[in-house]
Protein backbone atom coordinates (compact mmCIF):
# COMPACT_ATOMS: atom_id res chain seq x y z
CA UNK A 1 0.00 0.00 0.00
CA UNK A 2 1.10 3.35 -0.90
CA UNK A 3 2.26 5.90 1.83
CA UNK A 4 0.53 9.24 1.44
CA UNK A 5 4.19 11.92 1.08
CA UNK A 6 2.28 14.39 3.63
CA UNK A 7 0.21 13.60 5.90
CA UNK A 8 -1.37 16.50 8.20
CA UNK A 9 -3.34 15.98 11.16
CA UNK A 10 -5.99 19.39 10.96
CA UNK A 11 -8.72 20.70 12.86
CA UNK A 12 -8.88 24.30 14.32
CA UNK A 13 -10.69 23.06 17.70
CA UNK A 14 -7.94 23.13 20.41
CA UNK A 15 -7.77 19.55 22.00
CA UNK A 16 -9.22 17.41 19.40
CA UNK A 17 -6.13 15.67 19.20
CA UNK A 18 -4.17 16.75 16.20
CA UNK A 19 -0.55 16.44 18.36
CA UNK A 20 -0.89 13.32 20.02
CA UNK A 21 -2.27 11.87 16.51
CA UNK A 22 0.96 13.30 14.77
CA UNK A 23 3.66 12.51 16.94
CA UNK A 24 1.64 8.62 17.39
CA UNK A 25 1.57 8.88 13.26
CA UNK A 26 5.27 9.75 13.18
CA UNK A 27 6.47 7.25 15.52
CA UNK A 28 4.31 3.99 13.72
CA UNK A 29 5.65 5.41 10.15
CA UNK A 30 9.26 5.02 11.66
CA UNK A 31 8.40 1.65 13.12
CA UNK A 32 7.49 0.62 9.39
CA UNK A 33 10.74 1.53 8.58
CA UNK A 34 9.95 4.74 6.80
CA UNK A 35 11.83 7.93 7.22
CA UNK A 36 10.19 10.48 8.88
CA UNK A 37 10.07 13.81 9.72
CA UNK A 38 7.40 15.81 11.90
CA UNK A 39 6.32 19.44 10.90
CA UNK A 40 5.11 21.33 13.81
CA UNK A 41 2.87 23.76 12.32
CA UNK A 42 1.54 24.77 15.44
CA UNK A 43 2.85 28.23 16.96
CA UNK A 44 2.55 26.48 20.37
CA UNK A 45 5.23 23.90 19.13
CA UNK A 46 3.85 21.57 21.41
CA UNK A 47 4.74 17.94 19.59
CA UNK A 48 8.27 18.97 18.41
CA UNK A 49 9.21 18.58 21.86
CA UNK A 50 7.83 15.65 22.41
CA UNK A 51 9.64 14.50 18.81
CA UNK A 52 12.67 15.66 19.85
CA UNK A 53 12.30 13.27 23.22
CA UNK A 54 11.09 10.26 20.46
CA UNK A 55 14.64 10.78 18.66
CA UNK A 56 12.57 11.42 15.82
CA UNK A 57 13.54 14.62 13.39
CA UNK A 58 11.12 17.47 13.48
CA UNK A 59 11.00 20.96 11.69
CA UNK A 60 9.02 24.22 13.41
CA UNK A 61 7.84 25.59 10.57
CA UNK A 62 4.87 28.19 11.48
CA UNK A 63 4.81 30.46 8.67
CA UNK A 64 2.14 29.73 5.44
CA UNK A 65 4.68 30.75 2.78
CA UNK A 66 7.45 28.77 4.49
CA UNK A 67 5.22 25.83 5.04
CA UNK A 68 4.13 26.17 1.18
CA UNK A 69 7.54 26.14 -0.44
CA UNK A 70 9.11 23.38 2.84
CA UNK A 71 6.53 20.50 2.68
CA UNK A 72 7.27 19.32 -1.36
CA UNK A 73 10.75 19.58 -0.73
CA UNK A 74 10.87 17.87 2.84
CA UNK A 75 8.18 15.14 1.10
CA UNK A 76 11.53 14.65 -1.58
CA UNK A 77 14.12 14.03 1.70
CA UNK A 78 11.80 11.62 3.40
CA UNK A 79 9.32 9.00 3.00
CA UNK A 80 7.12 10.32 5.03
CA UNK A 81 6.23 14.32 6.30
CA UNK A 82 3.95 14.31 9.54
CA UNK A 83 2.26 17.82 9.38
CA UNK A 84 0.97 18.81 12.93
CA UNK A 85 -1.46 21.85 11.91
CA UNK A 86 -2.53 24.28 14.25
CA UNK A 87 -5.58 25.44 16.85
CA UNK A 88 -6.89 27.72 14.39
CA UNK A 89 -8.03 28.45 11.40
CA UNK A 90 -5.62 30.15 9.37
CA UNK A 91 -3.52 30.59 6.40
CA UNK A 92 -1.04 28.10 7.60
CA UNK A 93 -3.82 25.96 7.58
CA UNK A 94 -4.53 26.65 3.76
CA UNK A 95 -1.17 25.96 3.06
CA UNK A 96 -1.01 22.99 4.68
CA UNK A 97 -4.14 21.89 2.66
CA UNK A 98 -2.47 23.23 -0.76
CA UNK A 99 0.31 20.82 0.19
CA UNK A 100 -0.58 17.69 1.61
CA UNK A 101 -1.98 14.14 0.34
CA UNK A 102 -4.16 13.06 3.03
CA UNK A 103 -5.70 15.25 5.95
CA UNK A 104 -7.14 13.42 9.36
CA UNK A 105 -9.31 15.29 11.08
CA UNK A 106 -9.78 14.45 14.54
CA UNK A 107 -12.94 15.24 16.45
CA UNK A 108 -14.06 14.61 20.02
CA UNK A 109 -17.60 13.22 20.04
CA UNK A 110 -19.35 15.90 22.09
CA UNK A 111 -22.09 17.24 19.85
CA UNK A 112 -19.81 21.33 20.50
CA UNK A 113 -16.53 19.33 18.69
CA UNK A 114 -18.78 17.90 15.90
CA UNK A 115 -20.01 21.00 15.17
CA UNK A 116 -17.06 22.59 14.97
CA UNK A 117 -15.31 20.34 12.90
CA UNK A 118 -17.62 22.43 9.67
CA UNK A 119 -15.51 24.99 9.53
CA UNK A 120 -12.55 22.89 8.72
CA UNK A 121 -14.27 20.88 6.51
CA UNK A 122 -15.30 24.10 4.47
CA UNK A 123 -11.74 24.67 4.22
CA UNK A 124 -10.74 21.41 3.33
CA UNK A 125 -13.50 21.03 0.15
CA UNK A 126 -11.69 24.02 -1.16
CA UNK A 127 -8.51 22.77 -1.19
CA UNK A 128 -10.24 19.51 -3.13
CA UNK A 129 -11.82 21.96 -5.69
CA UNK A 130 -8.88 23.99 -5.91
CA UNK A 131 -6.57 20.74 -6.41
CA UNK A 132 -9.14 18.58 -8.29
CA UNK A 133 -9.72 16.28 -5.42
CA UNK A 134 -6.79 16.66 -3.38
CA UNK A 135 -5.76 16.17 -0.25
CA UNK A 136 -8.15 13.05 0.66
CA UNK A 137 -9.65 13.46 3.76
CA UNK A 138 -11.11 12.00 6.14
CA UNK A 139 -12.35 12.75 9.90
CA UNK A 140 -11.83 9.97 13.02
CA UNK A 141 -13.15 10.44 16.35
CA UNK A 142 -10.68 10.94 19.54
CA UNK A 143 -10.55 10.21 23.08
CA UNK A 144 -13.91 8.73 23.08
CA UNK A 145 -15.35 7.16 26.51
CA UNK A 146 -15.77 3.41 26.38
CA UNK A 147 -19.21 3.61 28.03
CA UNK A 148 -20.09 6.42 25.67
CA UNK A 149 -23.59 5.84 23.53
CA UNK A 150 -22.30 7.17 20.15
CA UNK A 151 -24.56 8.60 18.10
CA UNK A 152 -24.11 6.71 15.11
CA UNK A 153 -26.79 8.93 12.85
CA UNK A 154 -24.91 12.70 14.48
CA UNK A 155 -21.81 10.96 13.45
CA UNK A 156 -22.60 10.22 10.29
CA UNK A 157 -24.69 13.85 9.44
CA UNK A 158 -21.10 14.89 10.25
CA UNK A 159 -18.90 12.83 7.59
CA UNK A 160 -19.84 13.01 3.46
CA UNK A 161 -18.85 11.51 0.73
CA UNK A 162 -16.38 14.08 -0.04
CA UNK A 163 -14.74 14.08 3.88
CA UNK A 164 -16.36 10.46 5.30
CA UNK A 165 -15.96 9.64 8.92
CA UNK A 166 -13.50 6.36 9.52
CA UNK A 167 -15.10 3.54 11.04
CA UNK A 168 -12.30 3.40 13.83
CA UNK A 169 -12.67 5.61 16.81
CA UNK A 170 -9.94 6.12 19.65
CA UNK A 171 -10.58 5.97 22.78
CA UNK A 172 -9.52 7.87 26.04
CA UNK A 173 -7.00 6.48 27.47
CA UNK A 174 -4.91 7.66 30.50
CA UNK A 175 -1.55 5.86 28.58
CA UNK A 176 -2.22 7.69 25.72
CA UNK A 177 -2.22 10.93 28.04
CA UNK A 178 0.53 9.95 29.88
CA UNK A 179 2.87 9.61 26.58
CA UNK A 180 4.17 13.06 26.25
CA UNK A 181 5.31 13.32 29.84
CA UNK A 182 7.37 10.17 29.71
CA UNK A 183 8.63 11.79 26.06
CA UNK A 184 7.59 8.80 24.25
CA UNK A 185 4.19 7.07 22.48
CA UNK A 186 2.01 4.10 23.61
CA UNK A 187 3.89 1.42 20.90
CA UNK A 188 6.99 1.68 23.25
CA UNK A 189 5.46 1.83 26.78
CA UNK A 190 4.72 -1.04 28.66
CA UNK A 191 1.76 -2.71 29.96
CA UNK A 192 -1.82 -3.87 28.39
CA UNK A 193 -3.02 -0.53 28.41
CA UNK A 194 -0.62 0.75 26.27
CA UNK A 195 -0.76 -2.51 24.01
CA UNK A 196 -4.33 -1.51 23.13
CA UNK A 197 -3.61 1.60 22.95
CA UNK A 198 -1.57 0.61 20.20
CA UNK A 199 -3.51 -1.55 18.52
CA UNK A 200 -6.08 0.89 18.35
CA UNK A 201 -3.46 3.69 16.80
CA UNK A 202 -2.51 0.41 14.63
CA UNK A 203 -6.33 0.23 13.05
CA UNK A 204 -6.90 3.78 12.62
CA UNK A 205 -3.45 4.31 10.64
CA UNK A 206 -4.53 0.98 8.74
CA UNK A 207 -7.72 2.26 7.81
CA UNK A 208 -6.22 5.36 7.03
CA UNK A 209 -3.63 3.90 4.95
CA UNK A 210 -6.39 2.03 2.82
CA UNK A 211 -9.03 4.72 2.59
CA UNK A 212 -5.94 6.55 0.96
CA UNK A 213 -4.98 3.78 -1.44
CA UNK A 214 -9.00 3.46 -2.34
CA UNK A 215 -10.08 4.59 -5.97
N1 LIG B 1 -7.22 9.33 22.82
C1 LIG B 1 -6.88 10.09 23.86
N2 LIG B 1 -7.02 9.62 25.12
C2 LIG B 1 -6.68 10.38 26.19
N3 LIG B 1 -6.20 11.62 26.10
C3 LIG B 1 -6.04 12.14 24.87
C4 LIG B 1 -6.36 11.41 23.69
N4 LIG B 1 -6.09 12.20 22.61
C5 LIG B 1 -5.62 13.37 23.10
N5 LIG B 1 -5.59 13.34 24.45
C6 LIG B 1 -5.17 14.43 25.35
O1 LIG B 1 -5.95 15.57 25.06
C7 LIG B 1 -5.17 16.75 25.12
C8 LIG B 1 -5.23 17.46 23.78
O2 LIG B 1 -4.65 16.65 22.78
P1 LIG B 1 -3.68 17.28 21.67
O3 LIG B 1 -2.66 18.14 22.30
O4 LIG B 1 -3.23 16.16 20.81
O5 LIG B 1 -4.73 18.17 20.87
P2 LIG B 1 -4.43 19.27 19.73
O6 LIG B 1 -5.51 19.10 18.74
O7 LIG B 1 -3.03 19.12 19.25
O8 LIG B 1 -4.62 20.62 20.53
P3 LIG B 1 -4.09 22.10 20.13
O9 LIG B 1 -5.06 22.64 19.14
O10 LIG B 1 -4.12 22.83 21.43
O11 LIG B 1 -2.71 21.93 19.55
C9 LIG B 1 -3.77 16.32 25.52
O12 LIG B 1 -3.64 16.44 26.91
C10 LIG B 1 -3.73 14.85 25.11
O13 LIG B 1 -2.84 14.09 25.90
MG1 LIG C 1 -1.46 20.51 19.14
Amino acid sequence: MKSPKVLAFANQKGGAGKSTGSAHAADWFSQKGASVVLVDADGQQSSSAWLQELGLPYKIISDPETLFESLPKLAKEYDVVVVDGPGSLSEVTKAILARCDLVLVPSRESIIDLRSTGKILQFIRHAKELRKGSPKAAIFLNAVSKGSVLLREAQDALGDSLVPLLETVVYDRQCIKDAPGQGSTVFHMRGKPAKDAAANYESLFNEALKFFNDK
